[in-house]
């Protein structure tokens, strides 16, 4: 795969440093991505965004949970890939370096980042519906019957379908979109907003804009290069 001149200098030079991932980063961990390949998961005959969406929580929060469980059982053995772990040594290597995220697989994490910004949430804790109290449930610790703090009960921490991001996620990570220098855009269809927003701030800014991704997106006109590929083939290549 062919990586510019340009490309390489921006990446040996910058200072500030913003990568977006999605689903696709992933894939090649056997995280099923939502749209990618033609097809969308189902579960139980209902697609992911009826029951991942704010209008099931309030009918039926144990189908909600039953869906998250069954996802967290199926993660608890997947680790991160390649792509995963190269993103986690650039926090060495940039001296301003953000790592958003709309996976809530925790994988990033699992891979040594550190700070990293979970636009979705994630589904390793769970969150109290009237105190936002959280708990940890990372492997294999059960979660609370109900909030400890107040007696009321828990939902996934996860941003469901008709809700709001976690209160200054999208706006940290909107700051550090318009003040970095390189943008790399990987595994995401930009077809999801706020987050498919945060490119476009970059590139007003100035950045130079990359994307990772096997496959054209929305996004892709308003880059200055794609790396058409699976992030864990083509991540450690831009290493010199
Ligand atoms: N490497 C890089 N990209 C990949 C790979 C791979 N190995 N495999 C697939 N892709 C790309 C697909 O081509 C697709 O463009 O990853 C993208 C996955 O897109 P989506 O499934 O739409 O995932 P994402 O963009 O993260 O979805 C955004 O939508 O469903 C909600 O909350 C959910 O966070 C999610 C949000």
């Amino acid at each position: 795969m062919a990586i510019s001149p340009e490309l390489r200098r921006r990446f040996a030079e910058s200072q500030r440093v913003l990568v977006l991932t999605g689903a696709g980063v992933s894939a090649e961990s056997g995280v099923p991505t939502f749209r990618g390949g033609g097809n969308s998961a189902v579960w139980k005959g209902m697609p992911f965004d009826v029951i991942s969406s704010a209008a099931m929580l309030e009918r039926n929060l144990p189908a909600v949970w039953e869906w998250f469980d069954y996802r967290r059982d199926f993660m608890e053995e997947l680790m991160p890939n390649a792509a995963h772990y190269e993103i986690a040594r650039w926090q060495e290597q940039f001296p301003e370096f953000t790592v958003v995220t709309q996976n809530i697989d925790g994988l990033h994490q699992k891979a040594g980042s550190r700070d990293v910004v979970e636009l979705h949430g994630n589904i390793w804790r769970a969150r109290c519906v009237a105190c936002r109290s959280t708990y940890d449930m990372a492997s294999g610790e059960k979660r609370p019957a109900a909030c400890r703090e107040c007696g009321d009960s828990l939902r996934p921490d996860v941003v469901l379908f008709g809700e709001l991001l976690p209160p200054g996620a999208f706006e940290l990570a909107a700051e550090r979109a318009a003040e970095c220098e390189l943008c790399i855009v990987i595994g995401t269809s930009g077809l999801v907003y706020p987050a498919a927003g945060l490119p476009e701030i970059a590139k007003s800014a100035g950045a130079f804009l990359c994307e990772v991704n096997p496959e054209p997106t929305p996004l892709s006109p308003i880059c200055d290069e794609m790396l058409m590929g699976k992030a864990g083939e083509v991540l450690p290549l831009l290493r010199s």
